[in-house]
């Protein structure tokens, strides 16, 4: 067990390179299964999440290498199709492995995911796509089993644009027979960089990034060296730790065109922000304005994974802001942290009306999941006093020692063990 324990006040003044991006390298790391070769990953995270999907590689009979930053993943000896209940429940995003594992093997076991700590997160639209697509899929005792001899190229429209749904429809799309269309597909940055590494193992993708990808069936992949892009939640993170410090911050290797929502709102709230390719600037004024209303979207619109962070930062802004939550329907859970610390926040179902105080103030509090962990440590880094931010595995879920980042920027933030 592990807390962040962070003194406030200090105005954040660096440069940070940021980390390789999560949500791409998980799904990324599920493609090299659908080739029998080996596939070299660079810019990978050192994440919780990226060491379970080794383990999860491993247990299907890969072959892992770590130097620094790069991943060599050897898929010759794949010899199972299955992953157990216990990696799924700590997990979940492992439902993703589903598509690639079945396009491989022919079938595929994995334990349900169930639940999290920001909603029930069901997968009936990775279920529908995947049966669509022939596979036979019995859902018993904690466990989906499915099978298909060769998955079958289709026309699938998602309900909702599911990013997980659109990788897991892709990954199983890639080597089936024939032509598969999905329509309201997700557009996030990360399924472009899934497209990207596909196609480099020679698969047949276009259109994604638009809500229409087309994936022409080939017989075959081979291995492939990819670079995983930039987070752009991360960076966001740390350019609103540097603005609710009042302070100053270059982000390295940082893609802008991913963050147009949040960068807007940073803009509306005060910040001066410059970005050029790779390379982002933010400058705080001394006052930070409210926002007006902040409604968590699919890309392009609000991410709901930044949605936390920016909360801290309307906490201590100059007005009220609201926040619509859209996407998960429990990703409030930050917010009687925060009140703990001193904001005045009312949440009504979906919304949180946020009134800016004067300040906030150090207390012992609680990360509960990844982003609102994050949450909590923006604030912390404003906050008058100590504040002691424990469930810190949370927060190493998405963020590559945060510590060390925000230190070398100044900030007063240590790990202890207890
Ligand atoms: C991914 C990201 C997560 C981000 C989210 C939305 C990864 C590893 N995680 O999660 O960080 O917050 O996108 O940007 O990339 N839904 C259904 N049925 C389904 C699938 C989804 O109803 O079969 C619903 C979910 O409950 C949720 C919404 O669709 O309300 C969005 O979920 P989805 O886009 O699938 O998120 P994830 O891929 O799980």
């Amino acid at each position: 067990m592990n807390k962040l324990v962070i003194e406030g006040g200090v105005p954040l003044k660096g440069e940070i390179t940021v980390q390789g991006a999560k949500n791409a390298v998980l799904p990324i790391l599920a493609a090299t299964v659908l080739s029998a070769d080996e596939c070299i990953i660079h810019n990978c995270p050192w994440l919780r999440d990226v060491e379970k999907t080794g383990v999860v590689l491993e247990k299907l009979g890969c072959m892992i290498k770590r130097e620094a930053s790069t991943l060599c993943v050897d898929t010759v000896g794949i010899n199972s199709c299955r992953i157990d209940e216990r990696l799924m429940r700590e997990m979940r995003s492992s439902i993703i492995f589903l598509g690639a594992i079945l396009a491989r093997c022919g079938k595929a076991e994995v334990g349900m995911p169930g639940g999290c700590p920001i909603g029930l997160r069901p997968i009936d639209l990775h279920l529908k796509a995947l049966r669509q697509m022939g596979a036979e899929i019995i859902e018993e005792h904690g466990y989906l089993r499915c099978s298909c001899k060769k998955l079958k190229g289709s026309c699938i429209h998602l309900d909702f644009p599911s990013v997980g749904a659109t990788e897991n429809i892709m990954l199983a799309a890639v080597t089936a027979d024939g032509t598969t269309v999905i329509t309201n597909a997700a557009r996030e940055p990360e399924i472009i960089d899934l497209a990207i590494f596909l196609n480099k193992m020679g698969a047949g993708v276009r259109g994604a990034g638009s809500s229409c990808i087309t994936i022409e069936g080939v017989d075959k992949l081979h291995g492939a060296e990819y670079r995983i892009m930039p987070d752009r939640i991360v960076a966001q993170t740390y350019l609103i730790a540097a603005m609710i410090t009042g302070g100053e911050i270059v982000l390295r290797g940082a893609e802008p065109h991913h963050m147009q929502a949040g960068l807007s709102a940073l803009s509306e709230m005060g910040a001066k922000i410059r970005a050029d390719k790779g390379c982002i600037y933010l400058k705080s004024e001394k006052k930070i304005h409210s926002v007006r209303i902040i409604k968590t979207m699919p890309y392009p619109g609000f991410p709901t994974d930044i949605q936390s962070p920016f909360m801290a930062l309307a906490a201590v802004a100059d007005g009220t802001s609201v926040f619509v939550e859209n996407i998960f329907e429990n990703r409030f859970r930050h917010v009687d942290e925060l009140i703990r610390m001193g904001a005045d926040i009312k949440v009504e179902g979906r919304s949180a009306v946020v009134r800016g105080v004067k300040g906030l103030y150090g207390a012992n509090v609680e990360a509960y999941e990844l982003r609102g962990g994050a949450s909590l440590v923006v604030a912390a880094l404003a906050a008058d006093g100590i504040t002691t931010v424990s469930g810190t595995e949370f927060i190493d879920r998405g963020y590559e020692n945060i510590e060390r980042q925000l230190a070398f920027c100044g900030a007063k933030i240590k790990r202890v063990w207890t």
